[in-house]
């Protein structure tokens, strides 16, 4: 069996004998095609309202939320192996109808985005904006007689992204995926005179049962029913194809694609479709899993986390975000 593998001049090419390349490391690191690098690796961080409190999440080990006198500790943690880059979530004491808190210039996220930026300035911070934490039903958007409102929910994320902006987010990423939001965020910051904050859009992202342990991480649950009303189906892949279009043209500088795992068809769609950068979400769920499994001595942690980062890379992502990273970070230095 033979592989043609392209014309060079007038000259067939011709290669049946693959395992060449493969016969030491050093050809094996000179002909890869994908590296994770820490550079492109974003860390999520959980910040709560409450006091002196390092709380691991009990289905996410090793990851925790910290309140605002300690969360400077872990993301010192995670700039000490090199980590550029974080998300922020926030978790309020008070939670209402409207999620006030999301949008309050004193609320937890926006005091904990001043306090980080001032202890790091060169640490980027990008900003989840939804209402699912701050909203006393857990949604993400406003709620009329069971129904999730759309339009009338755009306002209210603009407010957040530009509190988080003004309070020196870096970058804005809008998660709850309501119609137009891209747009009403855009304006919102331009008129703010924030035209130089980026959004990178969660714009393919589906309505997952990989996103338990976060939930309770951020006790972010919905009350009543569930999120198949604005998260995508997971059986669609041509319609987060039109997601990502209409977010490109709404003026998203970055989409994320999540889940990651199971969703690599999707990121693949996406890198070969659109020419923006692209960030994996190896969220909570896919986290888990392998935590458990390494737990129990079932699996080589490192060895299948790397190969899980290298299939986002693959896949297409130029960024990933992962609940690994400061592992990735530290594997990625003993090397
Ligand atoms: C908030 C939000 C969620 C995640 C990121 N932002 C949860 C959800 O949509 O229910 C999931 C992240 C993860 O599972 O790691 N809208
Ligand atoms: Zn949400």
């Amino acid at each position: 069996q033979c592989y043609y593998i392209g014309n060079v001049g007038r000259k067939m090419i011709i290669m049946d004998r693959t395992r060449r390349l493969r016969m030491n490391a050093t050809l094996r690191d000179m002909v890869r095609e994908n590296h994770v690098r820490v550079d492109e690796l974003i860390y999520p961080v959980f910040v709560t309202e409450e006091n002196d409190v390092i709380q691991e999440v009990p289905s996410m080990p090793g990851i925790c939320q910290y309140s605002l006198d300690h969360v400077l500790e872990e993301i010192g943690r995670a700039v000490e192996v090199g980590i550029k880059g974080i998300l922020l979530f926030g978790i309020p004491v008070h939670k209402d109808e409207v999620g006030s808190e999301a949008y309050d210039e004193k609320g937890v996220v926006c005091r904990a985005i001043r306090l980080i930026k001032d202890a790091y300035p060169e640490l980027v911070i990008m900003a989840d904006v939804c209402l699912c934490e701050y909203t006393s039903h857990g949604h993400c958007g406003l709620v009329k007689d069971g129904v999730i409102l759309n339009d009338e929910t755009l306002p209210l994320l603009a407010k957040a992204s530009v509190a988080y902006a003004k309070a020196g987010a870096d970058i804005i990423a809008p998660s709850d995926m309501m119609d137009k939001r891209v747009e009403a965020i855009r304006n919102a910051l331009d008129e703010a005179g924030l035209v130089n904050i980026p959004i990178c859009s969660y714009s393919a992202k589906f309505a997952s049962g990989y996103y338990g342990p976060f939930r309770d991480a951020a006790h972010s649950a919905p009350e009543f029913g569930d999120r198949k009303t604005y998260q995508m189906d997971p059986a669609n892949g041509k319609e987060a194809l039109r997601e990502v279009e209409e977010d490109i043209l709404e003026g998203a500088d970055m989409i994320i694609a999540k889940p990651a795992l199971g969703y690599m068809d999707v990121m693949k769609e996406i890198a070969l479709n659109f020419n923006i950068p692209i960030v994996a979400y190896n969220v909570s769920g896919e986290y888990a899993m392998v935590k458990a499994a390494a737990m129990n001595g079932w699996i080589d942690e490192k060895k299948i986390v790397m190969e899980n980062m290298t299939g986002f890379k693959r896949a297409g992502a130029k960024m990933i975000i992962t609940y690994h990273a400061i592992d990735v970070a530290k594997w990625l230095k003993e090397e």
